[in-house]
């Protein structure tokens, strides 16, 4: 006697059944995990509405790496709190600037620990703009020629992957053709190819202070009531020469994951954000859910939805939980 209506569940009497059937898996290599690295010595300091998230001075990149390779997390990505900041950002493409000088470091105490540079100027301006001004505007054309300097110092400092998250037009075309011309062709360019306008982004620019000072960045990233739009932000960045494709934030645009995931053949990223970290911290502080089984379960789903690479602030407890179970 055959009864179909049991076949699903003949496949999850056990965990070893529902390990065989499982469609999606996570692993500590696929975790990028977010590093703000500030100035001065001796420096580790929470950031509070991000808890068990640090900013740290360079000389603690060390053991920061120590504590992702032993959660096998073999990814970083940095963002800078420069000493100073300026009208045009200078601090993003200074020789001896702070990512520069924190990529140095991380090389030398982590060999086999990839870098991945987030290239933007919105921590390094005055204003918080994610590019230069010309007459109290942000000027696409001359603020992906900086970009294009700052991905170059970071290649030149030892950068494994450039990330560009400004979204300014032709950016990563610019970047590339830069990049190319100083005989680094194999850097690749992680391109922030779908970033919407918002509000979940809140607490880092508490960490990296970084909130723009006047108006909002509606005119360079995307509404959140766009998805086609998404197709056509990423058919650019493809056609400019990006290697892999990143959308933000995760949880609320899972949709727009998957979409590029079935319509470019691209490594798809996922940046699961400081707002969507914070809410899960938060609540699990509270007791209202159990923390580590909502961050398994979200990061999961991200997956699911298709993304190859997950950015997110729990890297280092998920890797943990991945390793001990
Ligand atoms: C811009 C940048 C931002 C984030 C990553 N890169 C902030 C913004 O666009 O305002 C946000 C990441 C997060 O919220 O965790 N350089």
């Amino acid at each position: 006697m055959v009864f179909p209506e049991y076949r699903p569940r003949r496949m999850r009497q056990n965990n070893n059944l529902r390990s065989l059937i499982r469609e999606t898996r996570l692993s500590p290599e696929q975790l990028i995990y977010p590093i703000f690295v500030m100035p001065g010595k001796g420096k580790r300091e929470e950031i509070i509405s991000m808890p068990g998230v640090y900013r740290v001075s360079v000389d603690q990149l060390g053991n920061e790496s120590k504590e992702c390779m032993e959660a096998g997390v073999r990814s970083v990505i940095l963002f800078g709190l420069p000493e100073t900041k300026d009208p045009m950002g200078s601090g993003a493409h200074a020789k001896d600037g702070i990512i520069q000088r924190a990529i140095k470091e991380l090389k030398n105490a982590a060999p086999d620990m990839s870098i991945v540079t987030d290239v933007c100027l919105c921590e390094y301006t005055d204003h918080g703009h994610c590019g230069c001004l010309v007459n109290g505007q942000v000027d696409n054309d001359t603020t992906i020629e900086i970009l294009a300097r700052t991905a170059l110092s970071h290649a030149k400092a030892g950068a494994d992957i450039v990330a560009p998250s400004d979204m300014m037009d032709g950016r990563v075309a610019e970047i590339r053709s830069t990049l190319d011309e100083h005989d680094f062709h194999m850097v690749p360019i992680m391109s922030y190819a779908v970033k919407y306008a918002s509000y979940f982004y809140g607490p880092f620019r508490d960490a990296a202070d970084c909130a723009p000072q006047f108006g909002d960045r509606r005119s360079y990233q995307m509404d959140p009531a766009n998805s086609r739009e998404a197709l056509r932000e990423a058919t650019l960045d493809v056609e400019e020469g990006a290697d892999i494709l990143m959308v933000k934030p995760a949880v609320a645009y899972l949709d727009i994951i998957s979409r590029l995931h079935d319509e470019f053949d691209l490594p798809i990223a996922a940046y699961h954000v400081s707002g969507e970290y914070a809410m899960i911290k938060a609540a699990a502080e509270k007791g209202w859910i159990d923390g580590e089984k909502v961050m398994a379960e979200t990061l999961l789903s991200i997956r699911r939805a298709g993304a190859d690479i997950i950015l997110t602030y729990f890297a280092k407890d998920m890797g943990r939980l991945l390793l001990n179970t």
